[in-house]
């Protein structure tokens, strides 16, 4: 499916934060990475980040385990990709994966002058990917009213 894209690498110890553990600022830029990339495996083009929804950590990341970022285009509008990026974690010599993070982006493709450009449709094929593209239209809804509430601020 072109809708999904897995980055997987181990932890390294200039991820480190200064508990000891992998620094949220890096989760984050995997994060956008991820999202980044099957974006635009999307859309086939160009596109850049115009939304980061809350990020939830809700359980840390350790140096040197393996670290998978498990990114899908769940919505898709006229020129905007949501993704939904989950980031899991585990000993690399344990078959188990630890859930850490939980986080939706938003992605706009853009042509060559940086102007919002039409991306194919995206369908769900599946019950859990209905249900995913549900969920994104409802945090859209939320997010209506968190952007009229930011509106005094974005100027
Ligand atoms: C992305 C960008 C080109 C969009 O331009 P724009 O004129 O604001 O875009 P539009 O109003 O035409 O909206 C484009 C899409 O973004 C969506 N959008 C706008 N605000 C949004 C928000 N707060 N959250 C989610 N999506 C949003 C619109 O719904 C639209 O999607 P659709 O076509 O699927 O309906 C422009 O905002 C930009 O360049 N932003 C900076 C991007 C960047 O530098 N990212 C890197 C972060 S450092």
């Amino acid at each position: 499916m072109n809708n999904e894209l897995v980055l997987r690498f181990l932890a390294e110890p200039t991820d480190v934060n200064f508990g000891g553990k992998v620094h949220g600022g890096a989760v984050m830029k995997w994060i956008d990475q991820a999202g980044y990339a099957c974006a635009v495996q999307w859309c086939g083009g160009y596109a850049v980040t115009i939304y980061v929804g809350g990020i939830r950590f809700m359980q840390p990341i350790r140096i040197g385990t393996l670290v998978e970022l498990r990114a899908r285009v769940i919505y898709t509008g006229r020129t905007s990709m949501h993704i939904a990026v989950d980031v899991f974690s585990k000993r690399p010599e344990l078959a188990d994966y630890t859930h850490n993070t939980h986080c939706i982006i938003v992605f706009v493709a853009v042509d060559a002058d940086g102007k919002p450009t039409p991306v194919q449709p995206y369908t769900p094929a599946t019950e859990d990917g209905v249900k995913l593209q549900q969920y994104a239209r409802r945090l859209m809804e939320l997010r209506e009213g968190i952007e009229e509430e930011m509106r005094a601020f974005l100027e």
